[in-house]
Parts: C-alpha cells; sequence; structure tokens
C-alpha cells in the first residue's frame, strides 16, 4: 500500500482512464439508428440537453466514485475538436437547474424535518425532477445531439412520473423539434436505467449512452465520430411502466408482494405476448450482422450451438450472439423463453466472419418443483433458439427429454407458500417462421437416465472446539498451529469482537460511514481492532462499489487514524447535510493535536455503471475492469471491495438499477463471476458480491418485506448468486437488508447457510449491509423490526457491519440468556469467528500489505 503526499495525477490514473475510455463503447447501444452517424468529422454541432454540462457519470450513493475530475459531454466534445453552437442555451439552462435544485434541497429538507427524520436518511438518493422551461432552440447547422441524463441512487426508487421514468413536456417538445430540424440528429441517454421513450418513438437516432464513469465525454466523442462503435445489448426490457407487472403495488413500505412470480422482464413480456418497445437483448452498433447456424449438440451433460457470425455491413462492429431454450410446460409452467448462454464476438471488420460457440449445462433447463422440493428436468421438446435479441431468434434445435428426471434434490427454504401467484395467461410472443421451424428443426434426443441426481449434505448444529494449550497468533503464522486450534482458545469476548467491524467506544449505534475505518480514510468499515495487540491481527479493509474504488480523495493521520479532508459524500448527498455535520466527518484544516499537517491523495477512477458493464456482454471487457480495480485496492491498502452488486432488475423503478446488472439471472451471476475474477487475481483482495438477497426496491430498505414464492426466489432471485459463488468464489458476500417472507434476509439461515454454504458451496464471509441491526435508519412508519446481531451469528452472517457496541451486547446476551430469541451457543460464534479470523489470514496477514 501507499500513501501518496503529492496532489498530481499518478500513472495509474491516466492508464485507468485510457482504458476505461477504449473499453467503454462496448456498454453502449444504438436504440434506433439511420445512417447518418458516425459522423466525418467534428464540426459545428447544437448539443442540447441537462446531460450535457450537467452529465452523470455514475448514480448517487455508496455507489459514487470519488474521482479527481471526471469529462462532461462538453468537455469530451470540445477535446474532440467540435465547436458547440448552443452555449447561449447551456447557459440559460444552468440558471434553470440552478433554481431548481436549491428549490429542491429546501423542499426535501422540510418534508423531512416535519417527518421527524434526518434529511440524509428521509431524502437518501431522491434525485431533483428534471424541471419544465422554455429555452429557445436554434437550429444552425445540420448536426445536433439530445443528451438526456437522469440520476438516482441508493435510499430512495424512482418515480413513474414525468421528469424521471418518463420524460417531461418540454424535453418531449425539443426532442422531436430537433428531429425534425437537424438533418443528422441524435438522442443520447445519459441514463442508468430505463426511461419511457414512448413519446419520441419516431426520432431517428437513439445513443443508450448510459454512465461511463471518468471518461464519460470522451466515449460519447469516440463514438460520434466512428473512432469507436456501439456493441452492446439491453440487460432489460425496456417499456411502457405501466405495463411491468411489478409496478403495481411496487415500493410498499412494508410488504411487497412479488406476485408475477418467476415472470421477471421478457420471461414475462414474451409468455404473455405483450409488445414491448425494446426488448431485451436488443441492440445495435453502425454496422449489420448475419448468424447462420452451423452445428448444434445435445447430451446428457450439454448443449452447443456454433453459429457463423458475418458482418454485411460497411462499419466495423461486435456482436452478442444469444441462445435461449423454451421448456415445455407440464407439471410445471414455463416461460416463453429463458436465456441460456451468450458470447460476444471479436471485432469484424466489413465482409469479415467468424465462428462462435455457446455451450451450457444440460440440466440448466430444469425447473424448481416446490411439492418435491428438487429440480425437475421435465420431458417433453426443449426448442434451442438462436439469434442477436430476444425478439430476433431463430430455432435451430429441438432437444427431446423421454423422461422426466430429477437433477437435484434440496429442501424448501424460505416459507415460500406464503403467496399465491398469479400465473399469467398464456398467448405468447411469436414471428412468422416460428411454427414451421419448430416443424424442421433437427431433433436431438438426450437420455436423461445418465444424468446424476445431486444431493445435498445439510449443515448440523455445530459442536465446540476446545483447546487446552495457550496458543499465539505468531505461532499460527509461522505454521506451528492451526487457526482453528488458535481460535478455540479464545474468549467469548474476542469471539464476539471478531464478528464485529471495528467501532470507536462512543459509536453505540453503529459508525458513519467515512468515519468507520482506522486505516483507509473513506472506506465503509473495517475488521475489529480490539482483540490484542500481542496478537498482531490486520483488519480487513473494505471500500465501496461497484463503479470504481470509493474511498476519501483527501485525509490527514490524527492520532493515528486516518481522517479524511474533504466529504467523501457526492455532491447531492452532501447537500442533505447541515454545514456543522458535514465538518465533523472531515478532519481540520489547521493541525490540532496528534495530527500532521501532511496531506494524502488517493483519487481512483470511476468505470461504468453495473449496468453499462453488463451491457457489454463481453466478460473479458468486465474482467479488465475487475483488474483495475484490483490494483487500486492494492495501492491503498483496500481487501475487500463492496461490489458488485447483482439483484435482479426485477421493476424499472428501483432506484439502484443503475448499480445493478440486469433482469436476467444469468447474465447477473456471469458478469458477477467475470467481475470477481478480475479483482481476485490480485492476492489479498477480493469482492463482497451484494445484496443477498431479493433487495429489489430502496423504499424503507432497511425493513421492507419481500414477499414471494420459494420457486421465483430460486429461479430469479438467488440463481446469480449462485452462479457467482459456483464460477469465482468470491472472498465475501454482503448480505441485505430487506426481509424475506418475514425473516431479514441476514438472520435467514435458510438463504445464508443452507442454500449458499450447503447447495452451492460457498467458502468466503457473510457480512451484513450497514446498520442493519439498529433502528437508526428504519422508518418511524415500519411495522417490521431491525435485524439482530445474534441472529445474524445463528443464521451464518459471520460479520455485523460497521459495527457497535449495541452488536456487541446483543450477542453476548444471546450466549448468556436462553430467552433470547436468537439464544447462541459458544460453537455457533465459534463458527462465524473461525470464518473471520482465516478470511483476516488469507487477505491481510498473509501478505501483509502495511
Ligand atoms: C449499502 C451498501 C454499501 C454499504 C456501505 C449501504 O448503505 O446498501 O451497498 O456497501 O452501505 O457503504
Amino acid at each position: 500500500m501507499i500513501r501518496v503526499t503529492e496532489n498530481t495525477v499518478q500513472a495509474f490514473e491516466i492508464e485507468h482512464v485510457e482504458t476505461v475510455r477504449r473499453l467503454a463503447a462496448e456498454c453502449t447501444l444504438l436504440l434506433k439508428k439511420d445512417g447518418t452517424f458516425p459522423l466525418k468529422t467534428a464540426g459545428r454541432i447544437a448539443a442540447y440537453g441537462n446531460g450535457v454540462r450537467k452529465t452523470i457519470k455514475g448514480g448517487t450513493g455508496s455507489g459514487d466514485v470519488n474521482v479527481r475530475h471526471f469529462v462532461t459531454v462538453e468537455e469530451g466534445l470540445k477535446k474532440a475538436g467540435f465547436e458547440l453552437t448552443t452555449e447561449a442555451w447551456l447557459n440559460e439552462y444552468d440558471q434553470v437547474f440552478a433554481v431548481a435544485k436549491a428549490a429542491f434541497y429546501k423542499e426535501v429538507k422540510e418534508e423531512a424535518k416535519q417527518a421527524g427524520i434526518p434529511a440524509f436518511v428521509f431524502a437518501m438518493g431522491k434525485a431533483m425532477p428534471e424541471p419544465e422551461y422554455k429555452i429557445a432552440l436554434e437550429t444552425e447547422g445540420d448536426t445536433a445531439i439530445y443528451v438526456l441524463a437522469r440520476n438516482s441512487g441508493e435510499g430512495s426508487d424512482r418515480t413513474p412520473t414525468a421528469g424521471d421514468i418518463k420524460l417531461t413536456e418540454t424535453e418531449i417538445r425539443d426532442i422531436l423539434a430537433l428531429n425534425a430540424a437537424y438533418d443528422k440528429f441524435m438522442l443520447v441517454l445519459n441514463v442508468g436505467g430505463m426511461v419511457d421513450l414512448t413519446p419520441v418513438e419516431e426520432v431517428k437516432n437513439i445513443l443508450l449512452l448510459g454512465q461511463l464513469g471518468t471518461p464519460t465525454g470522451d466515449v460519447l466523442a469516440d463514438i460520434l465520430l466512428g473512432h469507436s462503435y456501439p456493441s452492446g445489448k439491453l440487460t432489460m426490457t425496456w417499456t411502457n411502466i405501466e405495463d411491468y407487472p411489478s409496478t403495481e403495488g411496487f415500493g410498499d413500505m412494508n410488504d411487497t408482494y412479488y406476485n408475477e412470480g418467476i415472470y421477471v422482464g421478457y420471461r414475462y413480456f414474451d409468455t404473455v405476448g405483450k409488445e414491448v418497445i425494446y426488448p431485451f437483448g436488443f441492440g445495435q452498433g453502425y454496422t449489420e450482422f448475419e448468424i447462420k447456424n452451423k452445428e448444434v449438440t445435445a447430451d446428457d451433460e450439454a448443449i452447443t450451438v456454433t453459429v457463423t457470425v458475418a458482418n454485411i455491413g460497411d462499419h466495423a462492429g461486435k456482436e452478442v450472439v444469444q441462445v435461449y431454450y423454451s421448456a415445455p410446460s407440464v407439471t410445471l409452467d414455463r416461460p416463453y423463453q429463458e436465456l441460456a448462454g451468450v458470447a460476444k464476438t471479436k471485432e469484424l471488420k466489413p465482409n469479415e466472419s467468424c465462428d462462435v460457440t455457446v455451450q451450457f449445462k444440460t440440466t440448466d433447463m430444469a425447473a424448481y418443483d416446490v411439492a418435491s422440493a428438487s429440480y425437475l428436468l421435465e420431458q417433453g421438446t426443449y426448442y434451442i433458439r438462436v439469434g442477436n435479441s430476444s425478439h430476433n431468434t431463430h430455432i435451430c434445435a429441438g432437444i427431446t427429454v423421454s423422461e422426466t428426471k430429477v437433477t437435484r434434490e434440496l429442501m424448501n427454504i424460505c416459507k415460500g407458500d406464503v403467496i399465491t401467484e398469479q400465473k399469467p395467461a398464456v398467448t405468447p410472443y411469436t414471428y412468422a417462421e416460428e411454427v414451421q421451424e419448430k416443424e424442421t428443426a433437427p431433433v436431438l434426443p438426450i437420455d436423461t437416465s445418465k444424468i446424476v441426481t445431486e444431493k445435498i449434505e445439510y449443515s448440523s448444529i455445530p459442536q465446540e472446539e476446545t483447546e487446552n494449550e495457550t496458543i499465539t497468533w505468531d505461532q499460527v503464522m509461522d505454521g506451528s498451529k492451526t487457526i482453528d486450534a488458535f481460535a478455540a482458545t479464545l474468549s467469548n469476548e474476542e469471539l464476539a469482537y471478531l464478528c464485529i467491524g471495528a467501532y470507536s467506544d462512543d459509536a453505540s449505534n453503529g459508525s458513519v460511514i467515512g468515519e468507520a475505518s482506522f486505516s483507509v480514510a473513506g472506506a465503509a468499515g473495517e475488521t475489529t481492532n480490539r482483540l490484542d495487540p500481542s496478537y498482531h491481527l490486520e483488519s480487513i479493509v473494505m471500500a465501496d462499489g461497484p463503479a470504481g474504488v470509493r474511498i476519501s480523495p483527501e485525509y490527514k493521520i490524527v492520532n493515528g487514524k486516518v481522517k479524511a479532508s474533504s466529504s467523501s459524500f457526492g455532491e447531492d448527498m452532501a447537500a442533505l447535510f447541515e454545514q456543522e455535520d458535514l465538518a465533523k466527518l472531515q478532519a481540520e484544516d489547521t493541525c490540532e493535536d496528534g495530527c500532521s499537517s501532511q496531506k494524502y491523495y488517493q483519487y481512483c477512477v470511476a468505470i461504468p455503471i453495473g449496468t453499462d458493464l453488463a451491457q457489454s456482454f463481453n466478460m473479458d471487457l468486465i474482467k479488465q475492469c475487475g483488474d483495475m480495480v484490483g490494483k487500486e485496492m492494492e495501492l491503498f491498502g483496500v481487501h475487500l471491495w463492496l461490489a458488485p452488486a447483482l439483484n435482479i432488475q426485477r421493476s424499472p423503478l428501483c432506484g439502484r438499477n443503475f448499480e445493478y446488472y440486469s433482469e436476467d439471472p444469468l447474465v447477473s451471476g456471469l458478469v458477477a463471476a467475470a467481475m470477481t475474477n478480475g479483482v481476485q487475481q490480485h492476492k489479498g483482495c477480493g469482492t463482497t458480491i451484494k445484496h443477498f438477497a431479493c433487495n429489489n426496491q430502496e423504499t424503507n430498505r432497511y425493513t421492507s418485506n419481500s414477499i414471494l414464492s420459494e420457486r421465483a426466489l430460486r429461479e430469479i432471485y438467488l440463481r446469480g448468486f449462485e452462479i457467482c459463488v459456483k464460477q469465482s468464489q468470491p472472498h465475501a458476500l454482503m448480505s441485505s437488508y430487506n426481509l424475506i417472507n418475514g425473516e431479514h434476509a441476514c438472520s435467514s439461515k435458510d438463504i445464508q447457510t443452507y442454500a449458499l454454504r450447503d447447495e452451492w458451496g460457498y467458502k468466503g464471509i457473510v457480512m451484513t449491509d450497514w446498520y442493519v441491526t439498529t433502528d437508526l435508519m428504519k422508518h418511524p412508519q415500519s411495522l417490521h423490526a431491525e435485524a439482530s446481531a445474534a441472529g445474524c451469528i445463528k443464521a451464518g452472517n459471520d460479520l455485523i457491519m460497521p459495527g457497535g457496541a449495541s452488536d456487541f451486547t446483543d450477542i453476548m446476551n444471546a450466549l448468556t440468556n436462553e430467552a433470547h430469541p436468537y439464544h447462541l451457543t459458544r460453537a455457533e460464534l465459534q463458527v462465524s469467528a473461525l470464518r473471520i479470523l482465516k478470511k483476516t489470514f488469507e487477505l491481510c496477514n498473509a501478505v501483509c500489505v502495511k
């Protein structure tokens, strides 16, 4: 680890920004195109819209990375040699924006006061709705863009209204006028999630730029000029907000019913045959591709599809080959189609072609049957489809299963019978050739008798480990004694401390973010520093993501502890604090006792938001981003990155969707695994996949209750985590705030132990999300209580973060008091403490990055 004393741009920053700029165009996609882009040269351009100067590089909250500088659209265009003809418009818009923003914060602070809730809790993540205004448009020249920006962040959900999900009257009017007036016009979406484009469908060119981190504006200029090209695909269906089955009842403060069950996103729209504006998997580049079947093979282990992809347009490009299967509805109802595998081509020049192979396990097509608590591959024909979007595929084979096979025997978890789902009426999506394709598809029978049914041995109640000898940590370090033996000698208090983050004595209810790490300024927290110093135990330091490493860019060392000298909250979050509260979180400029005047600098680079990375469908690209993150973690002494975040994008209304990957669990799992593999190439660095599980809304996120069937839980909401765990073994996992069917996810042994560890073989540690065991952030009108620290440990959730004295008291009570709702045995506490110790050894002590 380094402490940088000069406030100058570091070599790694330059290198990482260049890498992001080179890769990020792959995360973007064209929703519409008429062939007038890319432009031949950078000439005069009319650039309108809130995203030109107020460009968003990523959302707000813990996912916001504190960068030295980021490139707005205005700056990117100018650097690339464009001359903006709209300075006057942009200046006027600045004023409209400033007035609206001041009024917005005044209003939310007032509302917070009335509700009796601190403004930073009440309004955290609330985005100012885009205001209406009238600023004259000029129509000079032949090229124009309109950059439409939207922001959101943790703590609040989005709203289905104008200025957020919907476009404002002003935006609709101006976009349509510009589209009509200019020969070359492009609507550029600088958004973190879906916007309802129904009123501007006629626009000729629409680029989903997204929010690409530090070089956002440069990437747009590169795309406009054809120096790079879009090659991403949507990972969520885009259509009218009213049409998503999750919209009704979304974000109930207490109980949100997932009535749609497994029918999330395209699984719903295609099964009921509802038209959408832009389907899942859709996206265009500057060129066109043709995909031809080459070969399909199938046996009891795998289905393998090989196609030839040819670039038949006049620009270079990359294509994403998508394979779906349509399973027969026998005893279990099945969606019209489900994604089975994806592969992206290399860059293909015009007229160039290449073969691409997609392979997936035959048993992946099984579905969960609650009645028998098992996955079934039911008899019948499974049609395999291949193409470049969920609505542009062709059937390449029919796989026949002659006899139903139980592929995995499990046990039912999470009381999924609390809900009766409404099964959608089935009049599925279809296309002209489908019937004929089914009749003529090659039939490939598979012999399911060869499939070995997977059986699980579930954990039993832990037994206490004892040790009579005195063992020192040094003996563990020199290899003469095991960590297990050392852990057995620890007192109950020491075991409890190991299971709680490092907290100051005055943090009875939990340390404040930005203050919760003793060693890395602005890190979100670290493991205990309360064990005997003779053990020389390091702390595992954790910093947020997922759009880069979130730490404080400038800090001092005061009494041996780091202290940020600038607020690590982004502008929007900082606006919710009173000045004096913000100041308390910062080191004084003048020096007090124990403080050196030396300042240190740790500026990190922002990578594209999660959704955009997933849209690239390029697992190597994602791994490269993970590698950059790992390098920055190593440099600044961070062991665990609190990312990636892979909750399912169940509804476009979720305020944190921009951090998440997809409405589809396969995409979520593959991307999270690629990211983990990138980060974990760095010894001593690990990911913390989050938020496990069903954290699909921000409204009252601490104590909202997600009510869903077990089938939906397993097939949709757990599956991405399962894939990631099996493919990449992240060092850590963060449980979520919410309850699942009435029980806090963090204290659900069903998911934190039986599913995660016993069924999937997870080896890492589990930590809570921040403050879940306190009533600090709970909404006063919430029906459900906060979680219990002891309950978390009992469930196999090893670490309470960021930790506070109340957690210690709760755990100690639970050990001695049999009437405690989560009475704990020493053996149960030992299990979690030992996991923390082993992870500390693996991440910090063994490599000792001091
Ligand atoms: C968020 C997590 C984050 C943690 C630490 C919580 O509010 O939900 O995603 O990692 O804070 O900052």
